[in-house]
């Protein structure tokens, strides 16, 4: 199954009360202890964070993590407007982000909220799948709060509040994104196989994180994976490009620590909806299996499957 879970760092609360973010050998972040610290500082205040009762934490963002926020930002615009689906660009617009500070996630929810009833809350790092995705059915979105490292603003190995904010926050400022995200969540809460759960993220990663649309002739990206991404927002139209197709997307099987090497087009937004969003809105228990055995009649998947 591909979730972003997959990329999230570990975190671990000590009984002293500190918190450690267990990053991977290869990360930029890694031999750097004030970084390492202040990655525990951020996942801590989400740890002692109670829903309901509390105000999502404010986190006093330093002036080098306001320059990562600003130069992304800075960097992302022009392939934004050059690469972007215009869905995504007006909803952008609409919800005007601030581009020289970080956001607080209160800020967000404050922007987002009027437009399509969306709030963000926060994560210390990987939230369990159904607990993810049971927010998603309530317009609820469970973002990371720390910045990647400093020494490559332009790359980071994990979700950070860059991809959760630029890539999901300006996609959810669309209510027809924002609707057939719900309609993942809610599809969640009726599924009691992890086969059929297992779809629907598939389903979720090749459309939600990182689906492409035709916009007349050209091949644009609304993903939030692909638009968050500085490498990969110039480099999606070079990879196979294949029509929406839920059998493939769920049963296809490849590597999420690199660049996606197959991507699933939609003609338009009323296509996304036609193929994906209905697909959320009906699928069940039942669905997992009649695609695969789908997915097998056509050659996608080895007899042994079924
Ligand atoms: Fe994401």
């Amino acid at each position: 199954m591909f979730t972003e879970g997959q990329l999230y760092s570990p975190v671990t609360e000590h009984e002293d009360g500190t918190v450690e973010v267990h990053l991977a050998d290869t990360h930029p972040g890694r031999e750097d202890p004030q970084y390492l610290r202040r990655r525990g500082e951020i996942a801590g205040a989400a740890l002692a964070w109670r829903r309901g009762s509390q105000e999502v934490p404010t986190i006093e963002y330093t002036e080098q993590e306001h320059a990562v926020w600003s130069r992304v930002s800075r960097e992302l615009a022009p392939l934004h407007a050059r690469f972007a689906h215009s869905e995504y660009l007006t909803a952008k617009e609409r919800l005007g982000l601030p581009t020289d500070h970080v956001p607080q996630l209160a800020e967000v929810t404050g922007r987002l909220l009027p437009l399509t009833g969306w709030r963000y809350v926060c994560a210390p790092g990987l939230v369990p799948l159904r607990d993810f995705y049971a927010d998603l059915g309530d317009r609820t979105f469970n973002s990371t709060q720390y910045l990647r490292h400093g020494s490559q603003p332009l790359y980071t190995p994990e979700p950070d509040i860059i991809h959760e904010v630029i890539g999901h926050a300006n996609q959810l400022a669309s209510p027809r994104f924002a609707a057939i995200t719900e309609a993942a969540g809610q599809a969640s809460l009726r599924l009691e196989s992890e086969e059929a759960m297992k779809l629907v993220a598939d389903v979720f990663w090749f459309s939600i994180e990182f689906g492409v649309m035709y916009e007349g002739e050209d091949l644009k990206a609304y993903g939030a994976g692909i638009l968050s991404s500085y490498g990969e927002i110039q480099e999606f139209a070079h990879m196979e490009i294949r029509d929406l197709d839920v059998a493939d997307m769920g049963t296809l099987n490849y590597d999420i620590t690199v660049y996606q090497p197959v991507l699933f087009a939609a003609r338009s937004m009323g296509h996304l909806e036609d193929v994906v969003g209905d697909f959320f809105a009906t699928v069940d228990d039942d669905t997992a299996a009649a695609l695969r055995s789908e997915a097998v009649r056509r050659g996608l998947l080895p007899m042994s499957s079924q």
